[in-house]
């Protein structure tokens, strides 16, 4: 019946252009609330930035949120209250461009909404390419084989609580409170402080012995070196084992089991 038929198309050609005006809405609303500090096209001059381009920042955004949903929800959440232990990319980015003020006031959460599932659909663009900001948890996203080894003594088998956590922040199963968001937030810094101090040390201390093993340094010698490195390792683990502790005291059991799953 061509009157079924005109009204299925009308509703159609009414889907498809409320979903294009949703998208310029969307892309305008970024353009005036967030592009002032976020440029969307690689920049000529990365000094002149004050604040990463978006293709990078949603690089790492989906790096940690694999869902739609839960880079949403992580993207509002951050701009209305950014905060340095939330943050994806670790210190380098906060030290180089300081924290980026709170946009409450700026913005709504309803506009929010809608410019961050934008930038989830838009970028990276699927051409870029896959620069990433050298941060350990980058690294760790793309093992390769020669991914440098654990600098923990037990490499699998315990997991990895803050970042478990962090993927499922605003998980509405798992339902974390503010008052356990806050103290979650603080294991997590103190975790990451304390492996970011040992961690360095550890590389070095192996580069040293593998580069004086090849060059026939004698065992003697290098043995008070491997010694020092089994402790710096036991000092991560221990930082590890504690984490995971610090996690299981702040969480119920049901949660402890939902993260698990
Ligand atoms: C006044 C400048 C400024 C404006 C305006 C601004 N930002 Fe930012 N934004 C920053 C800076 C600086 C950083 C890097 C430091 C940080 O992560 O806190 C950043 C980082 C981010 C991050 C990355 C967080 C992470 O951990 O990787 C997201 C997401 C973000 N901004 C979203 C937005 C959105 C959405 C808007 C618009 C509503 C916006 N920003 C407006 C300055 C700004």
């Amino acid at each position: 019946m061509p009157y079924k038929k005109l009204i299925f198309t009308t509703t159609l050609l009414c889907l498809s252009f409320g979903s294009a005006l949703a998208q310029e809405n969307a892309q305008a609303l970024f353009a005036s609330k967030c592009a002032s500090c976020h440029v969307t096209t690689p920049p000529a001059d990365f000094s002149k930035l004050t604040a990463p381009p978006i293709m990078g920042v949603m690089r790492h955004v989906k790096m940690h949120h694999k869902s739609k949903e839960a880079a949403v929800a992580f993207i509002v959440d951050y701009t209305l209250n950014p905060q340095e232990e939330k943050a994806l990319c670790t210190t380098d980015k906060i030290k180089h461009f300081g924290l980026m003020p709170s946009q409450r006031g700026n913005v709504t959460q309803e506009e929010l909404q809608r410019i961050a599932g934008w930038m989830y659909d838009n970028f990276p663009a699927a051409s870029s390419s896959k620069k990433q900001c050298g941060t350990q948890q980058a690294r760790q996203a793309t093992p390769s084989p020669k991914a440098a080894p654990s600098q923990f003594l037990i490499a699998s088998g315990m997991p990895h609580m803050t970042k478990l956590l962090m993927q499922q922040w605003d998980d509405s199963t798992l339902a974390l409170t503010p008052d356990q968001k806050k103290k979650l937030l603080r294991v997590r810094q103190q975790t990451m402080q304390a492996v970011k101090r040992i961690t360095p040390r550890i590389r070095g201390l192996q580069k040293t012995i593998i580069r004086k093993t090849m060059a026939g340094e004698s065992p003697n010698t290098l043995e008070p070196m491997v010694k020092k490195l089994g402790q710096l390792k036991a000092q991560a683990t221990n930082v590890h084992v504690q984490c995971i502790h610090d996690t299981k005291n702040i969480l119920t059991e049901k949660q402890m089991a939902y993260l698990y799953r």
